[in-house]
């Protein structure tokens, strides 16, 4: 691997990296973003994920999930359009194409379940989309049956796996993971050709070649369901924006970590602190730290 040493993902790094808003912009300059999951029994994840990109200064968001959920996630984001994906039992089937390739980035798995035609979809999108991948959550179960789609792909993904869906993933237990999470991490996403963001109270990011940085900020209020469909969306936003692909992850984990160490310094405390007030402050992270 061409780089050895490891860094700490900085707020001086967001601050010059985070790509300048262009005072003659519209909304397609700023990309087209796809967020694709959700189900009948977790709704909230995807609507979490589109509000988390559209706060992250993605110019258009695209929610697709099962179809008897859309008022209802709808309700909860306005600002995004809506693809109804057919649905058995409430869980999302892939009974027709979608033009992945109609978007900048997709990302997907978030609340889909782990049903087995869910699977098809992670498959179709793997094999045949050529746009940037984020694959997260139930979307990662299914990337653990599709290793070889995934090491046939070319085109870039990122799987953003918390310790117990990265130990799933690289077939071992969690605590052997605590133990060289660093060594872990790089050896997958070497193999696989992979950006990696392995989640926890310190979040470590690795390159396809083995190159690694992290995040350190956050804290334990993010121990809640719903912050890492938040985190998808803002890296959805961060990749269909100008930056390279480690500037777009280091940015999107620093202000998705930034955001809660805000919160609980100035109104918050981690006991009350809930994913959807992370979508208010992203306010005050881009307005004081860019
Ligand atoms: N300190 C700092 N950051 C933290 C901490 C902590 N103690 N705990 C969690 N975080 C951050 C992580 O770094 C990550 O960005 O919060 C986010 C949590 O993401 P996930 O673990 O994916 O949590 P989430 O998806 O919201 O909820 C758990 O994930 O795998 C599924 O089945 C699982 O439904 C469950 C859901
Ligand atoms: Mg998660």
């Amino acid at each position: 691997s061409n780089c050895s040493r490891r860094s700490v993902w900085t707020e001086e790094q967001f601050r010059h990296t985070m790509p300048k808003r262009k005072q003659y912009s519209h909304k397609g300059t700023h990309g087209k973003g796809l967020a694709a999951g959700g189900s009948a029994e977790m709704p909230g994840s995807i609507a979490m994920t589109a509000s988390a990109a559209l706060r992250s200064g993605a110019g258009l968001i695209t929610a697709a999930t099962v179809r008897s959920a859309i008022p209802t996630v709808a309700s909860q984001c306005v600002e995004a359009t809506y693809l109804a994906l057919e649905e058995t039992d409430g869980l999302l089937t892939c009974d027709r194409p979608i033009s992945f390739d109609h978007y900048d980035a997709v990302a997907m798995g978030m609340g889909m379940g782990r049903h087995v035609e869910g699977r098809r979809f992670i498959q179709e999108a793997l094999e045949k989309a050529t746009t940037p991948l984020i694959i997260d959550a139930d979307g990662l179960y299914h990337v653990k049956a599709l290793l070889e789609s995934l090491k046939r792909r070319w085109a870039p993904v990122i799987l953003t796996p918390h310790l117990g869906e990265m130990a799933m993933l690289a077939g071992i237990t969690v605590s052997e993971l605590r133990q060289r999470p660093f060594a872990y991490a790089k050896t997958f996403a070497e193999n696989y050709g992979v950006h990696l963001v392995l989640k926890g109270p310190f979040t470590i990011i690795t390159s396809p070649d083995g190159c690694q940085t992290v995040t350190t900020v956050g804290n334990a209020g993010l121990a809640k369901g719903g912050s890492g469909d938040v985190l998808s969306g803002v890296i959805l936003a961060m990749m269909m924006q100008d930056q390279s692909i480690m500037e777009a992850l280091g940015n999107a984990c620093f202000a998705h970590g930034k955001a809660a160490d805000m919160l609980v310094s100035e109104s918050h405390s981690m006991y009350d602190l809930i994913a959807s007030d992370l979508l208010h402050e992203m306010v005050n992270v881009y307005r004081t730290c860019i």
